[in-house]
């Protein structure tokens, strides 16, 4: 299932870079238990990989990530690594400026804010702040994020213009659709990425999924290094993408 050919000499064409690269961070917990560390330390080292991948991603031309941060599902994770997490995100949200200094980044966070704390939604407010005039990446942190919530919450706002007349059922289109997804800003999500292992979705980008190509790899996220991101480019490049085409 893994795409581990070498690719030798080969070389990113400039003209096909996948627009938007959505991104599941996994395997930070058995990153850290291989070294015996605590489930936090593999989401530190997780976060600095995402900031290595954003910066080599920006420099090529991606114009967008979105980075799976927290699922709505990862409440029912321990106190303790709920807690480090949300810890790592206020820290990494807090100190934008340090954090990609260079990178001309416009941090996004997407997902349902309502239950977070007071003090990681001001930090949110700070970091859109901070970042919005920036001309670079656009990096979307998905936070307590669902795919499947993500289309609700959409629904419930087609229902509501709808109802007050601002939109009639012919212009519940996809496109329209789309316009409601916390992706509205950002092109169409070109390849999705999870390493670690897994073969799943969980909850990830459903609707902006439909036509990404995927990229599966062993390594957990902490070791995922900017070759590995080549390498998933270069295989992106290869396929043959129809559309539903032939
Ligand atoms: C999944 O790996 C990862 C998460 C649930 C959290 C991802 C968060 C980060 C990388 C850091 C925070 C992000 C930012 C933007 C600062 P896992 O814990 O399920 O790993 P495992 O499957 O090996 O246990």
């Amino acid at each position: 299932m893994f795409f581990k050919k070498k690719q030798a000499n080969a070389t990113i064409d400039p003209n096909n870079i996948p627009a938007h690269i959505g991104i599941i961070m996994d395997g930070n917990g058995r990153w850290a238990a291989k070294r015996g560390l605590p489930r936090s330390a593999g989401h530190r080292a997780g976060a600095e990989t995402l900031k290595r991948i954003v910066k080599y991603c920006n420099k090529i031309g991606v114009k967008s990530i979105t980075a799976y941060a927290f699922s709505t599902e990862n409440w029912n994770r321990p106190q303790k690594e709920v807690d480090a997490l949300m810890e790592l995100l206020y820290t990494y949200l807090q100190q934008v400026e340090e954090q990609f200094a260079g990178t001309n980044v416009i941090l996004k966070v997407i997902g349902d804010r309502t239950p977070l704390s007071d003090k990681i939604k001001d930090a949110i407010l700070y970091a859109e702040e901070y970042t919005k005039d920036n001309t670079g990446i656009v990096l979307n942190v998905a936070l307590n994020y669902g795919g499947r919530a993500e289309i609700v919450e959409a629904t419930k706002l087609a229902v509501a213009n709808f109802k007050n007349g601002s939109v009639t059922e012919e212009d519940i289109t996809e496109d329209y659709m789309s316009s409601l997804m916390y992706t509205k800003d950002v092109p169409e999500v070109d390849l999705i990425i999870r390493p670690s292992g897994e073969l799943r979705l969980s909850n990830f980008l459903l609707w902006q999924a439909a036509y990404a190509e995927f990229w599966f790899d062993d390594i957990n996220w902490p070791d995922f290094s900017e070759k590995d991101m080549e390498r998933a480019i270069l295989a992106y490049q290869k396929r043959n993408r129809r559309f539903g085409k032939v």
